[in-house]
């Protein structure tokens, strides 16, 4: 195993000095396993190699994608939540539209019914109160009805954000409206941000997601697939962030965690892909190795195997499975050289200790 600490840096090929790099905030986001609180590192080490185009596998929030694009380089983004998507064609595709307060505010109101109560009926005292519930139920049947693509995005965007933000953990794994109504003395939350409405909180994301809005001069696109499904092609870098298993092998389920946003997206059709049987009416779960322990190495190995031709850059976190050993072996199968950086990093939710950021190179 080759491992270097910070600072050696031997590889020889650097970012073009005369690059242009942007200036522009990414909007804050709540989500699991987010890069956000590491993402200078992140730059720092990609800015170290030599690329033109790369391929976000596992986008997530987008916030990676996006220093990818401040810098100049044509931006693939790929996640399979159709929301993680959905939010990436505002941040990442989209390269100039935005939406006003006024078109968000409008989206409050009933203008074109009929309009179904979905929600109400189905999430009662699940996540939000029943006020709020017919505010989403609206709201998002509205956004549906926006013609302009990017601005139906942004729209979706603000009105995730309010949902993650309004949540107990930021999450929909459970049932646990109680914990926002119940007068009960609470050692987590914020019950101030719990309370905000609706309305105010989308406007304050959809201001911050416009500034986000930029063009770089390529023409960045956004997959929604699974990632080793993605077809084969010349990408300078491929950047690999997967869901995080821990040493006990527990992984990181995004279906579950944010079925709710995936439901948002295709209201429609939502009856169909609850499991009633659920208390918190999740979807039904979809098969992924990516969070299976059992499977994750099989998964590790055909994406390197496949984008052999690129650099790649994984992000990791340890300890986890697959061990970074393990990683390495994989990726020298496939690339002549890796490299290893890690970066000591406390995670917010996380009881351990330490808990270290890892990013492997492979050329
Ligand atoms: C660790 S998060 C990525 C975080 C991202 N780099 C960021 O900073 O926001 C892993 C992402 O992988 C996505 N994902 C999980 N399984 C996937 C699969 N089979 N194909 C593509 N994306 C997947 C999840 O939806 C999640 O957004």
């Amino acid at each position: 195993m080759k491992k270097l600490v910070e600072g050696n840096e031997t590889f020889q090929k650097t970012l073009n000095s005369d690059r242009i790099i942007y200036d522009v905030p990414f909007p804050s986001t709540r989500f699991q396993g987010s890069k956000r609180r590491v993402i200078k590192w992140i730059k720092k080490q990609a800015m170290k190699l030599e690329f033109d185009s790369v391929l976000d596998c596992f986008g997530g929030t987008g916030i990676v994608s996006h220093v990818f694009k401040k810098l100049g380089i044509e931006v693939t983004y790929n996640d399979y939540l159709k929301c993680n998507a959905i939010m990436a064609k505002a941040l990442i595709e989209n390269r100039d539209v935005t939406i006003s307060t006024k078109k968000i505010a409008n989206l409050f109101h009933p203008t074109n019914p009929p309009y179904d109560d979905f929600i109400q009926r189905t999430f009662q005292d699940i996540y939000y109160t029943d006020e709020e519930n017919k505010q989403i139920d609206i709201v998002t049947q509205n956004i549906h009805l926006i013609e302009s693509e990017y601005e139906r995005c942004l729209a979706f965007f603000a009105l995730f954000q309010a949902c993650l933000i309004k949540r107990p953990y930021n999450l929909f794994h459970r049932k646990n409206l109680y914990m926002r109504t119940s007068h009960v003395e609470r050692s987590f939350g914020n019950k101030t941000t719990w309370e905000r409405p609706f309305d105010e909180l989308m406007i304050q994301f959809a201001n911050e997601a416009n500034k986000a809005v930029f063009d770089n001069g390529k023409d960045n696109t956004v997959l929604n697939r699974d990632a080793l499904s993605i077809e084969q092609q010349d990408y300078g870098l491929i950047y690999v962030d997967t869901p995080y298993i821990s040493p006990k092998g527990v992984g990181v389920d995004y279906h579950h965690f944010y079925h709710f946003l995936e439901g948002l997206v295709q209201y429609k059709r939502w009856n169909e892909k609850v499991d009633f049987k659920s208390k918190h009416r999740r979807l039904y779960s979809v098969d992924n190795p990516w969070h299976d322990k059992e499977r994750i190495h099989q998964a590790f190995n055909l994406l390197f195997e496949k984008f052999r031709n690129s650099i790649i850059m994984v992000s990791y976190r340890s300890p986890g499975i697959p061990s970074i050993e393990e990683l390495e072996e994989i990726l020298l199968k496939y690339n002549k050289d890796v490299q290893t950086f890690e970066r000591k990093h406390q995670y917010a939710l996380s009881k351990r200790r330490r808990s270290h950021e890892v990013v492997l190179i492979a050329i």
